[in-house]
């Protein structure tokens, strides 16, 4: 059976990576340059340590948290990550469905099989988020941020540090089109008529993103919705506080899983910073490199709202599709609840 022998993240991990063909493995895995930042995402939590406080009633504990105004049932969402179809037929839906079964919210990627109506009628139970990608033709951004509003959706994040260069181009993947049907209805209303990966399709996304977006295209897109508006990619107290100027609701401290540009800190490093700066005016949330309930547990003691999971939602996802990615859930929650109740440490 799919679950036998699967007690961690880890074993999640090894299980996805005997499912996986090679293509999709490489493609979830993949990280800038030589991993600095990917590897320290992971490290950095090991750096930190829990002072536990003793002798205090822990035999409720409340793992709960509000994000953005809606309850969920655990402080770990899932993030926006590209093409899940790799992981299973089901796709982003499959995900959709584990998040929903444990209450907790996920963030419909741009790169997503399923439209913004597809996705959040497949799962209507579900806390849904929009990531949406900025674009040259800011008639398709009000489209898509009505549409999101329209179909129920709670928040827009907008993630400020992708560059499309090494989707366009990662010459460790090897030749495209991919082996599986690809579509992504978020980004054109008209799919153009090439499969995706070949080089005109790239030269239609190419230009369709406004790249680079500036704060300008931040405030347009405060200035067009009524929904919350997350600002995903913040590593810089100067850049938080600027966000929360202009109005931004939330901020996903995050690098981007160590995908994008090398070098820069692993994000729990930043965290108490980004907290500070933002001084309450914005809830803070962290990704990258969580993969234990006790990671979980650093980044609340240190003052996030929530953490947010990339590559172990995908994992569960080809490990055993929306019960491996609400497996991916439990186990962490479990983690958690146990840390809170050894180091007296909950809400
Ligand atoms: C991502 N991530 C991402 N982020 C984003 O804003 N837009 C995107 O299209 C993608 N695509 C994407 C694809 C894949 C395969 C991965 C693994 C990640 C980044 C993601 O939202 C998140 O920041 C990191 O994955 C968090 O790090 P961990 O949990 O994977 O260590």
């Amino acid at each position: 059976s799919t679950s036998a022998l699967i007690t961690s993240i880890a074993d999640v991990e090894k299980s996805a990576r005997e499912r996986l063909p090679d293509y999709a493995w490489a493609y979830y895995s993949r990280t800038s340059a030589d991993g600095q930042t990917y590897q320290d995402n992971l490290e950095a939590y090991r750096r930190y340590r829990l002072i536990p406080r003793n002798l205090r009633d822990v035999s409720i504990r409340d793992t709960s948290v509000t994000v953005l105004g809606t309850r969920l049932d655990i402080p770990v969402a899932i993030g926006p990550t590209a093409i899940h179809r790799f992981a299973h037929p089901d796709a982003e839906l499959a995900t959709a469905k584990g998040a929903a079964a444990m209450n907790t919210g996920m963030v419909l990627g741009s790169f997503a099989n399923h439209s913004i109506e597809e996705f959040a009628e497949a799962v209507p139970s579900g806390i849904h988020w929009f990531y949406m990608l900025f674009y040259k033709d800011r008639r398709h951004m009000k489209r898509q941020l009505d549409r999101a509003e329209r179909a129920g959706y709670t928040a827009i994040f907008l993630t400020i540090d992708q560059s499309f260069q090494p989707f366009f181009v990662d010459k460790r993947i090897g030749p495209r089109p991919y082996p599986v049907p690809l579509r992504f209805p978020n980004i054109f209303d008209v799919e153009p008529p090439h499969a995706v990966g070949s080089t005109e399709y790239r030269d239609c996304l190419a230009a369709a993103v406004k790249e680079p977006a500036t704060w300008e295209d931040v405030e347009w897109v405060r200035d067009n919705t009524r929904l919350p508006v997350v600002l995903k990619g913040v590593l810089s107290a100067e850049d938080a506080r600027m966000a929360v100027e202009r109005g931004v609701n939330g901020i996903l401290v995050s690098n981007h899983g160590g995908r994008e540009q090398d070098g820069v800190p692993a994000t729990i490093d930043v965290l108490p910073d980004i907290i500070r700066a933002v001084g309450g005016k914005a809830e803070v949330y962290v990704d990258g490199g969580v993969r234990t309930g006790t990671d979980v547990l650093k980044a609340l003691a240190l003052g996030a709202r929530c953490v947010f999971i990339g590559r172990p939602a995908l994992w569960g996802l080809a490990h055993n599709g929306a019960e491996g990615v609400e497996q991916v859930l439990q186990i962490l929650t479990d983690e958690l609840s146990l840390a809170m109740a050894r180091t007296g440490m909950f809400n």
